[in-house]
């Protein structure tokens, strides 16, 4: 093992879950590509005192380095301790793609890995999450696994249509694969255009339930769960943006899924748009600027403002351990 998660103050998600569920919260899944992005989601989450999972695609480790990776993610807990916090902070590889990346990034400090083979049948979707577990758990790393399909694009494979976790089938796939957390589909999608106008957005709050009744206290997962404020899309549209018809899942909604057996939301989407906004905007306030930590600064100061909110109003974890100081 290159990395080991525990050397760099990282933890796994079982303890994190187990108290968002006795609570009634659900914990931030953020996902970042840059040290600004992961700078307005570790010092959004110390100034709420909310637990936080840093989340990486296979793409954005690649886009970042796979070196660099994990000593962002102790950069983040030497954040937390120097503001005097206490919340635990995970580091998470979202939507692996195969055995061999999870492997790859439980052997480089990774402290929590999603193996996402719900596009295959539900025996090999069975069979490689099993082989992921087994992997992971004598590192003691946790790993989520994903039953059912979200329409949109999916690591990078496009579904039309939802396919809907179908209950009946969650206490098998748990049991046998011996996963530690389950992403289920019950009509959240991945990316900005969730709904078309004139539809009524909604997630099956009533699949839901009946996941909760077969596998009770067992954390839930739900993907593609940004909300696309609009405030976000306008500012982006009036200062040379073009982005239509950008909808997403209502707060309300995903605020009474947090109260449930979901532990863990996934917010990708929102955080890019406020974060392009505040580009976008700092470019349109003076044209002449051309020194990034201008620009990036303000792409940060939107992106970290907007995930504050949204720990209260969609996650309802604020203050689930103690609040950090605020950086100078
Ligand atoms: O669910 C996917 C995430 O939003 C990451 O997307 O592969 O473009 O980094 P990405
Ligand atoms: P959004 O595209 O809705 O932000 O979803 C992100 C996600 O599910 C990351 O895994
Ligand atoms: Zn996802």
């Amino acid at each position: 093992m290159k990395y080991n998660y525990k050397d760099f103050g990282l933890v796994n998600t079982r303890e994190m879950f187990a108290k968002a569920n006795k609570e009634g919260y659900a914990v931030p899944a953020f996902n970042f590509n840059n040290l600004e992005q992961l700078q307005a989601i570790i010092e959004a989450c110390v100034e709420m005192g909310a637990p936080v999972i840093l989340q990486v695609s296979s793409s954005a480790r690649n886009y970042i380095g796979r070196d660099m990776i994990p000593w962002l993610g102790r950069a983040a807990v030497e954040y937390v301790k120097a503001a005097g916090s206490d919340i635990p902070v995970a580091l998470h590889l979202d939507h692996g793609p195969s055995y061999e990346i999870a492997e790859d990034c439980i052997l480089n400090g990774f402290s929590s890995v999603m193996i996402d083979a719900s596009k295959y049948d539900y025996d090999e979707n069975v069979a490689i999450s099993k082989k992921v577990a087994d992997f992971a758990h004598k590192y003691d790393v946790t790993v989520e696994a994903e039953l059912g399909v979200l329409a949109g694009i999916e690591d990078e494979v496009h579904a039309e249509e939802h396919i809907f976790t179908r209950p009946e089938e969650v206490e098998d796939f748990v049991s046998k694969t011996g996963v530690d957390s389950l992403a289920i589909a019950i009509g959240t999608s991945h990316g900005a255009y969730k709904f078309k106008p004139g539809d009524n957005p909604h997630i099956r709050l009533d699949i839901l339930k009946e996941i909760e009744k077969r596998i009770p206290g067992f954390p839930i997962v739900l993907h593609g769960s940004s909300s696309v404020p609009q405030q976000y899309v306008r500012i982006i549209n009036e200062n040379g943006g073009k982005i239509e018809d950008a909808l997403g899942i209502p707060d309300e909604q995903l605020h009474m899924a947090s109260k449930s057996a979901v532990a863990k939301i996934n917010v990708d989407t929102d955080g890019r748009l406020a974060f392009t906004a505040g580009v976008r905007k700092a470019f349109a306030d003076d044209p002449t600027v051309f020194d990034p930590r201008k620009y990036l600064a303000k792409g940060r100061e939107f992106m970290k403002k907007y995930y504050k909110e949204k720990i209260v109003d969609v996650y309802g974890a604020e203050g689930a351990y103690k609040k950090g100081k605020e950086r100078k």
